[in-house]
């Protein structure tokens, strides 16, 4: 196998394309898939010495596999961390990441607006083995300040939250966790690595779920967790997922590889459809609120601007009336698919309170705005027109 084709001189977007590439000995253009459970030792001695680490090889794919390799620093590269580790789901993601960090006695703060699962994680799974779960409003920085003045293990947060887009200040966040001495995860699935950059603004520890923008095509699951912290990585967090076995599947990870190579592209006109049909619901009657972050209207706009480099390809909207009005336009869409799934090609409506939320309280849902009238939009890479035309007639439906 001929060494990485990987180089610390290339630009983001060709690193998108050819970052991380090694191929065989019979020299492919496109990434192989190594669609093998296990490798061959020359003799037993040489098992012998991949087990103790004595030898840097393939030992088994729960470990690691070429193609997922290739995708785990071609992710690393975007990420431009030491560190990258891929999973089979973004909830494998989150978990792992958590559960490798966290102890039972210890202590995790997170922001209250989290996607339904992270929300489960952090307030069911984890206090079950003995962690104490704090909940803040993400937005309020003095809520961060208060809760954060006892000693911390871990921050979990997601900005923009899924799905009412509530911003957090990362840089601020951080701060204060780092006096506590907390590390701090950041979900960046709304965001996305190319609109915003949480291990450059503090974080410790990144998680996606791949499943959504990096694939951006609807065809595969998968996660990742990226840091700096070596330690974390080679220790706790391997052994995770070492042997609790999260791995992604090679043909995942080659599909996820595809995905990254327009990833940029993607998401340069995600942003630029997202803004439009933003703009657009706004002259629209019959709707109370829209929410999108690059709209001046958003409560936070200014850190949007501050911390994202783009508002991303996710709008929110809120009907007038209730939930029989929200089913009734989703139902009315002749081009826009209902579907939980976000970051496809194909613009997808969600009504999160219905769906990805109802495991939560009625109570939980209201504090962060999740009610009945919300409805959501993944904004896809259709022409921008089709989608503002279907939107048009499923309002007035
Ligand atoms: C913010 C966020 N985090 C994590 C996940 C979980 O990802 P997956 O569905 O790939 O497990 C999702 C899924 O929608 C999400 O929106």
């Amino acid at each position: 196998m001929s060494p990485k084709e990987s180089n610390k001189e290339w630009r983001p977007q060709t690193n998108l394309v050819r970052g991380g590439t090694i191929r065989s000995e019979f020299a492919e253009t496109n990434e192989a898939i190594f669609s093998t459970s296990g490798y061959i030792y020359n003799s037993a001695q040489q098992a012998q010495r991949a087990f103790k680490n004595q030898e840097d090889r393939y030992i088994y794919s729960r470990f690691t596999n070429p193609t997922v390799g290739m995708f785990e620093e071609r992710m690393r590269l975007l990420e431009k961390t030491s560190s990258c580790r891929a999973t089979a789901t973004g909830m494998a993601a989150v978990w792992a990441s958590l559960a490798s960090l966290l102890k039972s006695g210890d202590r995790l703060v997170t922001s209250k607006a989290l996607f339904g699962s992270c929300h489960v994680v952090c307030s069911e799974f984890l206090p079950k083995f003995g962690v104490e779960c704090v909940m803040v409003d993400g937005t309020d920085l003095n809520e961060w300040e208060r809760v954060l003045s006892k000693p911390t293990q871990a921050v979990f947060m997601e900005t923009p939250s899924n799905p009412q887009m509530d911003l957090i200040d990362i840089k601020a966040v951080c701060l204060l966790a780092h006096k506590v001495g907390a590390k701090v995860v950041v979900d960046n699935v709304f965001a996305t690595p190319i609109l915003q950059k949480p291990i450059e603004l503090g974080a410790d520890i990144v998680v996606y779920s791949a499943t959504k923008h990096i694939d951006g095509q609807g065809r595969t699951m998968g996660g990742v967790i990226l840091t700096n912290d070596i330690e974390y990585s080679n220790g706790s967090l391997l052994q995770f997922l070492r042997h609790t076995g999260p791995a992604l599947s090679p043909f995942n990870a080659w599909i996820l590889l595809k995905g990254l190579e327009t990833l940029e592209l993607r998401m340069a006109q995600h942003c630029k459809n997202a803004r439009e049909i933003a703009k657009f619901l706004t002259t629209q009657s019959g709707l109370s609120e829209v929410i999108y972050p690059g709209l001046k209207s958003h409560p936070q706009y200014e850190l949007c601007k501050k911390q994202m480099s783009d508002a991303g390809g996710m709008v929110c909207f809120k009907v007038e009336g209730g939930i029989k009005r929200a089913f009734k336009i989703m139902n009315a869409f002749k081009l826009i698919n209902i579907s939980n799934n976000l970051g496809d090609a194909k613009t997808l409506a969600t009504h999160p309170a219905s769906t990805t939320h109802q495991r939560l309280s009625q109570r939980e849902r209201n504090e962060v705005g999740i009610t009945d009238r919300l409805v959501r939009l993944s904004v896809g890479l259709e022409d921008v027109e089709d989608i503002k035309e279907d939107l048009e007639q499923a309002l007035s439906a």
